[in-house]
């Protein structure tokens, strides 16, 4: 029984003006035409979001998505861009706490807890990344690390809250290296998490929760990642931004 639909997600991070992303949203939509029983999301920058939903059309498989969020639905932040914003702009998901928003722009465990709350508040789906670091997993903290990032991360939420949840692990060391976890690894951290699911909440939750695998997700090792168990989708970062790469890893 096919509980959990997969979901290839495509981060752009910092790529593609609006211009470029709106000709490789409609390659895109035509390369995935027929395509059945995977959900597939883009993650442009912000600003390229309401010209590629305008693009794709209300009804688009091709959906789409933010790379980050800031709590609350309006304020004086300058430069933030918040839940309502999102959604308006025509996307259904947000990336929470990349590794490189941790490393780069100071976000925590707990920044991470208050986005995903602004993501439900504002009625969209949360991939929430974790991952461990190089250094973290050469230390054996890669476990303790992990269970850190989700049980201080979804600090107060209840089980409600995370049906739409998605987890997306992310090992540090294999993001844009070329190095992809193994599969006895990966195996090893997606069982981990869906148990921790589980022992947090519910089993019904755990069975359900999605969780994506990332890092130098590539058309040759898609299928390979795909038949590993609790592996349910994955965020891909360089190999999305060509359409007939990321069209060859959603049709894994
Ligand atoms: O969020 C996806 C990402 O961090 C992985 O990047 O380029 O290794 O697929 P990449």
């Amino acid at each position: 029984i096919a509980i959990r639909k997969p979901l290839i997600a495509g981060n752009w991070k910092m790529y593609k003006t609006g211009t470029q992303a709106v000709a490789a949203a409609k390659q895109l939509a035509d390369l995935t035409q027929g395509v059945t029983g995977v959900d597939i999301m883009i993650a442009p920058t912000a600003l390229s979001l309401p010209l590629m939903a305008a693009a794709l059309g209300k009804d688009a498989q091709v959906r789409l998505g933010a790379q980050n969020i800031y709590p609350g639905t309006e304020g004086a932040f300058t430069g933030e861009v918040s839940g309502p914003m999102i959604k308006d702009a025509g996307a259904d998901y947000v990336i929470i706490g990349h590794s490189e928003r941790r490393q780069y722009f100071g976000e925590t465990d707990e920044t991470v807890g208050s986005k995903i709350r602004a993501a439900l508040d504002a009625g969209l789906i949360p991939v929430m990344c974790i991952g461990e670091t190089e250094s973290q997993r050469d230390a054996d903290k890669t476990f303790f690390i992990l269970d850190k990032q989700v049980s201080d991360g979804l600090k107060g939420f209840d089980l409600g809250d995370l049906n739409s949840l998605v987890l997306a692990y992310e090992p540090v060391w294999a993001i844009g290296t070329g190095k992809t976890a193994g599969p006895e690894q990966v195996k090893e951290v997606h069982g981990f998490l869906r148990h921790l699911i589980k022992e947090k909440y519910a089993e019904g939750l755990a069975a359900k929760m999605r969780i994506l695998y990332g890092g130098s997700v590539k058309p040759g090792n898609i299928k390979d990642l795909m038949h590993i168990e609790d592996v349910d989708g994955a965020l891909v970062g360089g190999a999305s931004l060509n359409p007939a790469d990321f069209n060859k890893i959603i049709r894994f």
